[in-house]
C-alpha cells in the first residue's frame, strides 16, 4: 500500500514521538514506524533525569499535567566520597532544577497525547528500509504489524531509531566520521520496590567502583552500580547487587538501604559516540542514532530533546516560509550542545569510576577533584549549570 507525508519518522522512542508531536503543533503532518510494539516501548525502563529545559518544552506543548503531579522535583545531588556526602545545590547555583520521571512514562505521555490527536504511530513494522534519501521523493517501506508491504513517500525523513538504527549507516563512509570512546566498565541498573535509600540522588565514588541511588517514586528505588565491562547480568544475584551497594554506600552518615523485590535488572555498556555530520540529504539524525553518552550526566533522553526541538522549529520554518536556513544549519547547530554535553558526561564519568588501568596516583587526583568541586563555589556551579541543563540551541 502507497502512502504520503511530510516527514516520515523512523522510531518511536523520545526523539521521534516528541519531534512528531511538535510537527504536528506546527501544522506539520508526519508518519512513525517503530519496529517494537506499543506495550514495550512503553515499559523500557532508561533514563530519569529531565532537564529545566525538557520539563519546559514537555509543559508549554501540553505534556506537563502527569509529569507535574507524579514527577519529582529535586533541587541538587549528593556526591559521596571518602565515606561522606556532600550536596550540589542545583538551586543556589544554577537558579534551575531537575525532574525525576521516568523516561517510559514521558514516552507514554507522548503516545497518548499523539493518538489523541489522530497520530499515525506504526508500531509492530518489520523489515524497515528507507530509500532515496538524496532524491527529491525519500521513502520508508516496511512491513506493518499484519505483515502488509508499505511505502511512504515522504519531503524528508528523521532518523529517530537509536544507536543500533538503520539511518546513521545510509550516510556514505567517505561522508561520515565517527568518535568514539568505549569505557573499560558498564553499569548494572536495577529497578526495586523499596523506598529511595536518599531523597535526592547520590553519585558515590569508592573503591570498589561507581554507585548511583535515584528512584522512580517514593516506593520505587532505581539503583546503578559500576560493574566489569564483560559482566553477565546472571553473575549478580540480587544478594551480592545489595551486598555490593551497601558496600559502596559505607562510611559516615550511611544512607539507609532498605531492600526490597527486584523488579528489572540489565546491564548496559558505556560509551561516548558521536556520528558527523547529523544530516545527509533529505535525512536528519536525532537523538541515539547520531550519539551516545555515558549515563553519568544524565544527558541522552536530554539531547535527544533538544535536537528534535532545533528540528522541528528548523522544519516550521521551511513549510511555513520556504526558508531552509534552519534546516541547512541543523547539524552544526546540534553538534555544539552535543560536544559540551559529551565533555560534561565523560567528565562526570571519569572523576565519579574506577578505571581498571589507572593507578592509586589516579585515584587520589579524583578524591582532589571531588573535593574541589564540592568546596569551591566555581567549580560547584560549573556542575550545576550542566547538570541542569545548558541553554537549549
Ligand atoms: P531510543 O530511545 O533508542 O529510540 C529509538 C527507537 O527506534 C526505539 O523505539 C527502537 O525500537 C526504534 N528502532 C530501532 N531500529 C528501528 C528500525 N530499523 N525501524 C524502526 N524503528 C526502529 N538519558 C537521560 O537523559 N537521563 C538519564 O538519566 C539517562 N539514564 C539512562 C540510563 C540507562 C540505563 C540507559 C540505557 C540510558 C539512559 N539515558 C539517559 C539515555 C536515554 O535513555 C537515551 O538517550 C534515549 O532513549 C534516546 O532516545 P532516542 O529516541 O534517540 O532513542
Ligand atoms: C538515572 C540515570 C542516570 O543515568 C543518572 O545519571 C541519574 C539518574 C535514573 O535512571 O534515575
Amino acid at each position: 500500500m502507497k502512502s504520503s507525508t511530510q516527514v516520515g519518522i523512523v522510531g518511536a522512542g523520545p526523539a521521534g514521538l516528541l519531534l512528531s508531536h511538535l510537527l504536528h503543533r506546527a501544522g506539520i503532518d508526519s508518519v512513525i514506524v517503530e519496529v517494537r510494539e506499543r506495550a514495550y516501548v512503553e515499559q523500557r525502563i532508561r533514563a530519569g533525569v529531565l532537564e529545566q529545559g525538557t520539563v519546559d518544552i514537555l509543559e508549554e506543548t501540553g505534556l506537563g499535567e502527569r509529569m507535574h503531579r507524579q514527577g519529582l522535583l529535586h533541587h541538587g545531588i549528593f556526591l559521596r566520597f571518602g565515606g561522606r556526602s556532600r550536596r550540589i545545590d542545583f538551586n543556589e547555583l544554577a537558579g534551575k532544577s531537575v525532574m525525576v520521571y521516568g523516561q517510559h512514562e514521558v514516552v507514554k505521555d507522548l503516545i497518548a497525547a499523539r493518538l489523541a490527536a489522530g497520530g499515525d504511530i506504526r508500531f509492530g513494522a518489520s523489515e524497515v528500509e528507507v530509500e532515496g534519501v538524496t532524491t527529491a521523493r525519500p521513502s520508508i517501506r516496511f512491513r506493518d504489524a499484519d505483515g502488509v508491504a508499505q511505502e511512504i513517500a515522504c519531503d524528508y525523513i528523521a532518523g529517530c531509531d537509536g544507536f543500533h538504527g538503520i539511518c546513521r549507516p545510509l550516510i556514505p563512509s567517505d561522508v561520515l566520521r565517527i568518535y568514539e570512546r568505549v569505557y573499560p566498565f558498564s553499569w548494572l541498573g536495577i529497578l526495586a520496590e523499596s523506598p529511595p535509600v536518599s531523597e535526592e540522588l547520590i553519585y558515590t565514588n569508592h573503591e570498589r567502583g561507581f554507585a548511583l541511588v535515584s528512584m522512580r517514586s517514593p516506593t520505587i528505588s532505581r539503583l546503578y552500580l559500576q560493574c566489569s565491562a564483560g559482566d553477565d547480568v546472571a553473575e549478580w544475584s540480587d544478594e551480592r547487587f545489595w551486598n555490593e551497594l551497601r558496600a559502596r554506600l559505607g562510611g559516615e552518615d550511611v544512607p539507609d538501604v532498605v531492600e526490597g523485590p527486584v523488579l528489572q535488572k540489565g546491564i548496559t555498556p558505556m560509551r561516548s559516540f558521536v556520528a558527523e555530520p547529523m544530516r545527509w540529504g533529505s535525512l536528519f539524525l536525532a537523538g541515539d542514532a547520531a550519539h551516545i553518552v555515558p549515563p553519568t550526566g544524565a544527558k541522552g533522553m536530554n539531547l535527544a530533546v533538544s535536537d528534535v526541538r532545533v528540528l522541528a522549529a528548523a522544519f516550521a520554518e521551511h513549510y511555513a516560509n520556504g526558508s531552509d536556513a534552519g534546516l541547512d544549519a541543523y547539524s552544526e547547530t546540534c553538534l555544539r550542545r552535543v560536544w559540551k554535553t559529551q565533555r560534561f558526561s565523560w567528565w562526570m564519568t571519569s572523576m565519579l569510576h574506577r578505571f581498571p588501568e589507572r593507578s592509586e596516583f589516579d585515584a587520589r587526583l579524583q578524591l582532589g577533584e571531588l573535593d574541589y568541586v564540592t568546596s569551591s563555589h566555581a567549580a560547584a556551579q560549573t556542575l550545576a549549570e550542566n547538570y541542569v541543563g545548558l541553554p537549549m540551541n
